[in-house]
């Protein structure tokens, strides 16, 4: 591979979607996202990759093999970002993908099967609280209900998707016959810190720990906070409290289990005002579903009880519930010898993290290769990897 190559694109893509505050911000159908695209594109075309982008803008690269109709091996991962995410944790998969096709074609390697990088469009979720989109539609699992789904100034997926010149009621046609592919990989950062503390180049993923987000929504009485006695409150953001509470409470309960609840919102929202309604998202997950779900169960009969405790009313819903993925046993084989031909140590682990290969689950074999991820830092500014 050419390193420098690689890295210098690395850098020159990031300079689309750099957020004014830190970092970048790169959502999906934005200019920012159409920019890096289409120097994505150029990109794919110095490598001597024939393009095109399907019907939900997922923009692929292709490399023809020697054998024709044979099921091609997809390389992929995403432009998009979330809100001042780093630079690394996406495009590296996509860059790393044209990279080893086009050293390959600088070499004259010919496969037998042919070889396509994605760049799938809205991984990270960060736009309409749902992620995997670009990898949905190719599985054939992205529904119309999807396209409805809306971002916060109430632009639909299939709206958006209009602005930017795809036609929202052909989103079917992205979706792959899963005889025309042979399997998926993908190159990440860790986001994490075990590659880096024990000193180790490359991590095979044997598995995908599998997101599921709620949004928590409860509806109490505002009110004059000078004015109501607390004995006569219903505030919907103690209860918020309460119940955040219990759900670090029980997640700690398990090794592997992680909860965030990265965003809150609460109405309408006065210094002197009781809240009279609060939303939040939770982003749940284990390597394990059972565990997953025992979570989700318990937090939610506990809310429960908090909640008419409190007179306040919850409301529960699902933004996406993806499965944990297990890593095809052949593909990690295969770059388990590939590590041992260049005499570099591989160390298998588990992904904490999502990735598009998720959604491939019941499509093909899949597997991951991470790199070190400099003190573990991922969706933040100072994510950062070396060459
Ligand atoms: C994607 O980065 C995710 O794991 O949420
Ligand atoms: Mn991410
Ligand atoms: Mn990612």
């Amino acid at each position: 591979m050419n390193k420098e190559r690689l890295w210098n694109r690395l850098h020159e893509l990031s300079q689309y979607g750099k957020d004014p505050i830190a970092g970048h911000t790169r959502f999906s159908f934005t200019k920012e996202e159409r920019m890096a695209k289409d120097l994505t594109a150029k990109y794919m075309l110095e490598a001597g990759l024939e393009i095109r982008e399907d019907a939900i803008g997922n923009l692929i690269g292709r490399k023809e093999g020697t054998m024709s109709d044979a099921p091609a091996v997809l390389i992929g991962s995403h432009l998009d970002s979330v809100p001042q995410g780093g630079m690394f944790d996406g495009p590296l998969g996509v860059l790393a993908g044209i990279e080893v096709l086009q050293s390959m074609n600088e070499r004259e390697i010919v496969t037998d099967h042919p070889i396509e990088v994605i760049a799938f469009t809205d991984e990270e979720g960060s736009r309409f609280q749902f992620g995997l989109i670009g990898s949905k539609a190719v599985a054939g699992v992205l529904t119309e209900e999807d396209l409805q789904r809306s971002d916060q100034n109430g632009i639909t997926l299939g709206q958006a998707m209009k602005e930017n010149g795809f036609d929202p009621l052909r989103f079917k046609e992205a979706a792959r016959d899963p005889k025309t592919v042979k399997g998926y990989v993908e190159v990440h950062i860790e986001q994490g810190k075990v590659l880096e503390t024990n000193n180790l180049p490359i991590g095979v993923v044997s598995g995908i720990a599998g997101p599921l987000w709620l949004n928590w929504k409860i509806k109490g009485e505002a009110g004059h906070a000078g004015a109501t006695p607390m004995q006569l409150r219903k505030d919907p953001l103690v209860a918020a409290a309460e119940i955040m509470q219990d759900i670090e409470e029980q997640s700690k309960k398990y090794t592997n289990a992680v909860a965030t609840v990265g965003k809150i919102s609460i109405k309408p929202g006065g210094v002197n005002v009781i809240p009279g309604e609060v939303e939040f998202t939770l982003d749940l997950r284990d390597i394990d579903e059972s565990v997953r779900d025992t979570i989700e169960k318990t937090i939610v009969a506990n809310a429960n009880k908090i909640c008419s405790k409190r007179k306040v009313e919850l409301e529960v819903t699902t933004l996406q519930r993806v499965a944990p993925v297990p890593c095809s046993p052949e593909i990690r084989e295969v770059i388990e010898h590939a590590c041992s031909q260049s005499g570099v140590k591989a160390y298998t682990m588990p992904s904490g993290a999502g990735h598009d290969g998720m959604q491939f689950k019941d499509f093909c074999p899949i597997g991951m290769i991470f790199v070190q991820s400099k003190d573990g830092i991922s969706h933040n500014p100072a994510e950062w990897s070396t060459k």
